[in-house]
Order: structure tokens, then C-alpha cells, then sequence
């Protein structure tokens, strides 16, 4: 039956992209799925995080989660150093999937930058840790931004590989032809990749130094007002088809941002702003992205004042998730061969 599967690392400042690329269509996918989101700190330390801070984004993740309109109840919310599964099947897949694999990885070329002998060995096999994350639930879809796209053609390779390598015992155990489902990537929306509000051709990232360059979930009204209107742009008014935002880095990312925010599509957002100067169409922006952002910052403010009742609500969805997970490893333990306590 299908499931959901979705993660976010507790790593810096939650922004706009995490929320429009992710965290709404987390929201939605309840409706119709059962769904697992995931505070993934195993995946933050593969570079250093200060373990103070470490911690109160675990919570400050876990509360945009909540405020956003994730329902712990009828769905999961954990965090991932809880559920030791995680850490025992990544191991399977470090031994499944190549070296080759992972050196081809664009966020791992990012994130090592020139001295990649220098990177954590965790940073080069942090796909493998992602494959895991999902597989551990034998989850059918993945809701993420555009930049996950080839974690998860890799996370698709490494099923693949498993069930081939070990299709006989596959079998032979009373698991059919396949242990694993090949996962379905879900980038839907018009804001699968939030672009940098002072350079339209680069990511919205929770690492950019410039706090200009992105809205944060926990931005106040004048904060959020003030960095779209600084927001980079050219000077001619927006144009009436979409096909005019070609070319226009800076347009193109805040008329994705006005219908995202909007529930609209680009087109429906040129329809209003078509001809109209960016002195007209930021202040609307800016209005609308404070309606939209400024209730969750705040509910985000009022839950970080109980750390107690988001951990209990981690614990909680952790109890969950190995109840889902534990069976699954075990059934891995058995293909492979290894001898398990019964
Ligand atoms: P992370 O923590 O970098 O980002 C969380 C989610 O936000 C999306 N995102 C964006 N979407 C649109 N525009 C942007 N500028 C933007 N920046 C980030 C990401 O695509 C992601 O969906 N490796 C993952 C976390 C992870 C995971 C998983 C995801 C670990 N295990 C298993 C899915 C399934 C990551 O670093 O996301």
C-alpha cells in the first residue's frame, strides 16, 4: 500500500524553499497517504553541528512541522537518531551501493567544495543513509524540492541492487520477487527550487551567509516585508506570458514564489501583475508571504516555549516508526544471512 516518506535536517534556518518545495505538499499528502516526516539529525552531523544548537533545531524543525499543519497523531514525526534502524540498514546499503555512486553526487561535490579528502566519510555516504531512511518503511513516495532529485534516482539504484544481488534468498525466505519497492519521486508545484532572493540563479539554502538572500520561517512581519522589498530584481515591468519570464532569473523566482504562496500557477499570477512594475507587485508579495508565514512563525514561537511537549511528540512518533521499521530490518537481517535473536 503506498506510503510516505519525507525528511529535513535540522541543520541551520528553515526557509521559504523548505517550506513551499517541501513542507506544504507534506501537508497535503496527509489527506490521502499515510505519511512518516522525519527530523533527520543523523544526516546534519556529516558536517559539524554544535550540539546545543544541534538540538534546539531538532525541536525548531519538529515545531515547523506541527505549525505548518502536520498532524502528529494521524500521522509520524520523529527524529531519526531514535529509530536505530536507520543507522543498521544505511550500514546494509554502505555495502550494497559503489564508491563510483556516491563521487557522483552533485550535493556531495557541493558540500566537500576543493577538499574532498577532507570531507566526514558520513558526507560521501550520506545517500546511502537516505536510501535507508526510506526503505526502512518500504516507502512508495518521496515528497521533496528539485536538488533531492538524484538522491533519490540513487535511493531507487540501491533497491534495485539489493533486490538483485540478493534475489535467491529474496525468494527463498517468502519475500517474492522484489524485498524493496523502487520509490517514486513526488516534485510537484511551481516552487520545486526557490532561488536566492539577491541572485536568481542560485538555490535559497539554509547555508547562504547572506541573511538576506532567504526568508526564514522564524522572520517577524518587518523582517519578511523588508527582504522582498531588497529583493533582486531587473528593471522592466513583469511581463503578461510565461514565456517572459525567460531569461529573468529574479522575475521568474518571485512570480513562482506569489503563486506558490497563492496556491496558483505563474500564469494566473501574470494574468494580475502582467505590466505592472516591481514597485506594485513586491509590496503585494510581501503582504501576501506575511499572511501566509507570519501565523506559522508564530505558532512555531509559542511551541518552542515547551520543549517537553515537542519531545514527547518525537518520542511518540519514534515508538511508531520502529514498530514500521523493525520488521523490515529484520526481514533484511534474514536475506542476508545474518543470525538475529528471535
Ligand atoms: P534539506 O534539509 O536540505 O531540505 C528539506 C526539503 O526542502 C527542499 N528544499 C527546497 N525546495 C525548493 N527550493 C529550495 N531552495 C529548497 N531548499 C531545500 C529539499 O528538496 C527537501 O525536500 N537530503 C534531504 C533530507 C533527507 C530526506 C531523506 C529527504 C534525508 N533523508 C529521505 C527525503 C527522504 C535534505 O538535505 O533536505
Amino acid at each position: 500500500q503506498p506510503r510516505v516518506f519525507s525528511g529535513v535536517q535540522p541543520s541551520g534556518n528553515l526557509h521559504l524553499g523548505n517550506y513551499l518545495g517541501a513542507i506544504v505538499n507534506f501537508v497535503a499528502l496527509q489527506e490521502s497517504h499515510d505519511c512518516i516526516y522525519c527530523v533527520v539529525d543523523m544526516h546534519a552531523i556529516t558536517v559539524w553541528q554544535d550540539p546545543r544548537e544541534l538540538s534546539r533545531q531538532i525541536r525548531e524543525v519538529t515545531a515547523a512541522f506541527v505549525a505548518s499543519g502536520i498532524d502528529p497523531v494521524k500521522h509520524i514525526v520523529f527524529n531519526q537518531s531514535q529509530v536505530s534502524v536507520h543507522a543498521e540498514l544505511a550500514w546494509v546499503f554502505n555495502c550494497v551501493a559503489r564508491i563510483g555512486w556516491m563521487n557522483r553526487m552533485t550535493q556531495f561535490k557541493d558540500k566537500a567544495g576543493k577538499d574532498k579528502e577532507n570531507a566526514s566519510l558520513g558526507l560521501l555516504a550520506y545517500p546511502s543513509l537516505m536510501a535507508a531512511d526510506i526503505l526502512a518503511y518500504k516507502a512508495t513516495h518521496v515528497p521533496v524540492g528539485e536538488d533531492q532529485k538524484q538522491h533519490l534516482e540513487l535511493t531507487r539504484d540501491i533497491a534495485q541492487k539489493f533486490n538483485n544481488d540478493f534475489s535467491e534468498s529474496i525468494a527463498a525466505h517468502g519475500f517474492g520477487d522484489a524485498y524493496f519497492p523502487i520509490t517514486e519521486p513526488l516534485i510537484t508545484g511551481p516552487a520545486t527550487r526557490i532561488m536566492s532572493l539577491r541572485d536568481g540563479t542560485k538555490k535559497m539554502s539554509k547555508s547562504d551567509p547572506s541573511d538576506y538572500s532567504r526568508i526564514n520561517l522564524t522572520d517577524d512581519a518587518d523582517a519578511i516585508a523588508q527582504k522582498i522589498r531588497k529583493a533582486k530584481t531587473d528593471a522592466d515591468a513583469l511581463p503578461s506570458e510565461v514565456d517572459g519570464l525567460k531569461g529573468r532569473p529574479e522575475a521568474d523566482n518571485l512570480v513562482g514564489i506569489y503563486a506558490a504562496l497563492a496556491g496558483t500557477t505563474k500564469q494566473q499570477v501574470l494574468d494580475t501583475f502582467g505590466g505592472r512594475q516591481f514597485s506594485e507587485f513586491k509590496p503585494a508579495l510581501g503582504e501576501l508571504a506575511v499572511s501566509r508565514l507570519g501565523p506559522i512563525g508564530e505558532e512555531m514561537r509559542r511551541l518552542m516555549q515547551d520543549p517537553g511537549h515537542i519531545d514527547a511528540i518525537l518520542a511518540a512518533g519514534a515508538a511508531r516508526a520502529e514498530a514500521i521499521a523493525r520488521p523490515v530490518m529484520d526481514g533484511v537481517k534474514d536475506v542476508v544471512g545474518f543470525i538475529r535473536r528471535n
